[in-house]
């Protein structure tokens, strides 16, 4: 009975260490449904990983396979009128086309916390460009700022304190259910 009447993709957005892919994975298991990975698929589609596809192609090169993976991600999951929960890379939303798509097509959720839980977050792994070209918290801080007109265009936000995602994950299901 959980969230029966969930019948679009279900696609989290928000910055870069916000929890999407945690979030999301956990939902996706309590949804009894697939979890995917926006970034994980466009590395493996490309064969390479995000900071080798941002220094040999660019930002925008990046943007593009983004939206094209995004797209096909939302298209398999509406022919198989499958459930699936997509996690998107932290630009993806700002992205005009690629959030056109996802406003359209899917339930969207923003997720957001503050700039301290995304230094803490984003600190484990140093697997993003964007961050490597300067002090993270400023970086973070900074483009958190630039994004929210963006992100604040998704129908359902998410508050995401810092410690674990299970309050995170019910607020969710309650704005879905
Ligand atoms: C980006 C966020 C990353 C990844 C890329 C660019 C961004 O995804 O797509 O490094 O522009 O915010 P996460 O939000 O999963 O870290």
């Amino acid at each position: 009975a959980l969230a029966r009447r969930i019948d679009r993709p279900i696609v989290l957005v928000g910055m870069m260490g916000v929890g999407k892919s945690s979030v999301g994975k956990r939902l996706a298991t309590l949804l009894d449904c697939p979890f995917v990975d926006a970034d994980d698929e466009i590395e493996r589609s490309a064969q390479m990983t995000i900071p080798e596809i941002f220094e040999t192609f660019g930002e925008d090169y990046f943007r593009n396979g983004e939206r094209r993976v995004i797209a096909r991600l939302i298209a398999e999951s509406g022919a198989a009128k499958k459930r699936i929960v997509i996690a998107t890379g932290g630009g993806a939303f700002v992205n005009a086309e690629t959030r056109a798509l996802i406003l359209d097509k899917a339930i969207t959720i923003w997720l957001d916390s503050e700039v301290d839980t995304l230094v803490e977050r984003t600190a484990r792994k140093d697997n993003r460009p964007l961050l490597r070209n300067g002090d993270p918290r400023e970086i973070l801080a900074r483009l958190r700022e630039e994004r929210a007109p963006h992100y604040a265009l998704a129908p359902i936000h998410v508050v995401s304190c810092s410690g674990p995602h299970v309050q995170t994950i019910n607020k969710v299901l309650q704005e879905i259910s």
